[in-house]
């Protein structure tokens, strides 16, 4: 495959994005996509609601797509964004690379910026492994996020039963070791649309708010990048429930919560299973109410307009991005 550098396809890396958001008291939206329709949804709600986004593709995401379709669809992006002179800044992100080749291969299609999760493995490991990718991703001016702590849940080729919290007495020495850009922690948030089971009147457990307060003391200004961060829209479940599907009794992380994160030290926020949930509950209501509908027009076009409400409605709402470009 041909090389191309991100500038060709008028991305950016995170760097800037992420110092505006330290210094603007927000966080940037990181919003995984699959196909044509979801990317558009971002970008359609990034634009109307100034936003810098961050478009990001897990490996199996970028399988999907096709790694030689995947710059394309990029370009599409930000072709977009002129179209509506909007000057919002895109990046192009992999999320939860596992290993060297793949963050290399991701950088030389495009990518301006690389996720290397070597979390599961010791720390020395993971220092190792997010340093060689370092290495490569600076000398072609790619940034690099790594993870020190585990999260619990399923995302595409990420299973973890169980969480373990970051541990800040940690952090300076893997930052010093490693050189990374950003540094994705575990503060009790989780992967997939499952997050917590609640009974009636119950609320889910708060963020280790005292973790990711003690890691901006010891590094202050370092961007954080929090995952999992989907809140299991209730307006979603309940629709998909009603429309004949099946997603009972599931929670995500309260909105509240995610606006305090973003307005500390946490400048790029993850959010993959709430845009699927959105999709999902408009196709299914189009399928129950519509059964003999069969043009894909007409179910993915109000899926892409549920997810670009919804896109408006985190960048306004709970990530504070909105209005800053
Ligand atoms: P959610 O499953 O909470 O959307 O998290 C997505 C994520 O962290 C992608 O890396």
């Amino acid at each position: 495959m041909k090389k191309i550098h991100y500038s060709e396809l008028g991305l950016v890396n995170t760097k800037e994005m992420f110092s505006r958001a330290m210094t603007g008291k927000y966080a940037v939206p990181a919003y995984n996509f699959n196909n044509m329709e979801q990317l558009q949804a971002i970008i359609t709600g990034c634009i109307r609601s100034n936003s810098p986004v961050i478009l990001q593709v897990s490996g199996s995401a970028r399988n999907y797509i096709g790694a030689g379709f995947l710059p394309h669809l990029a370009a599409a992006a930000r072709s977009m964004v002129e179209e509506a002179r909007s000057a919002i800044p895109v990046a192009l992100h992999l999320d939860h690379g596992n290993s060297f080749e793949l963050a290399k291969s991701c950088i030389e299609a495009g990518f301006s910026s690389v996720m290397i999760d070597a979390s599961h493995h010791s720390f020395e490991e993971n220092a190792k492994l997010s340093r060689e990718v370092v290495e490569y991703a600076h000398d072609n001016d790619v940034t690099v996020e790594a993870e020190l702590g585990v999260l619990a849940g399923i995302e595409d080729e990420v299973v973890a039963e169980k969480s373990s919290y970051t541990r800040p007495e940690e952090v300076e020495k893997f930052l010093e070791m490693t050189g990374v850009d950003s540094l994705a922690i575990s503060i009790g948030t989780s992967h997939g649309a499952h997050k917590f089971k609640l009974k009636p009147g119950e609320e889910p457990p708060p963020l280790k708010f005292d973790i990711l307060e003690e890691i901006e003391r010891r590094v202050p200004g370092f961007p954080i990048v929090l995952h999992g961060a989907s809140s299991v829209m209730a307006k979603h479940i309940e629709q998909i429930n009603r429309f004949g599907g099946k997603m009972e009794n599931t929670a995500g992380i309260p909105e509240e919560q995610l606006r305090r994160a973003a307005a500390l030290a946490v400048c790029k926020v993850n959010i993959d299973s709430d845009g699927r949930l959105a999709m999902t509950a408009a196709i299914r209501q189009i399928f129950a109410e519509k059964p003999s509908e069969f043009d894909p027009r007409k179910y993915l076009g109000p899926a892409r307009d549920e997810l670009t409400e919804m896109i408006i409605h985190k960048n306004t709402q709970v990530l504070g991005s909105a209005g800053r470009y």
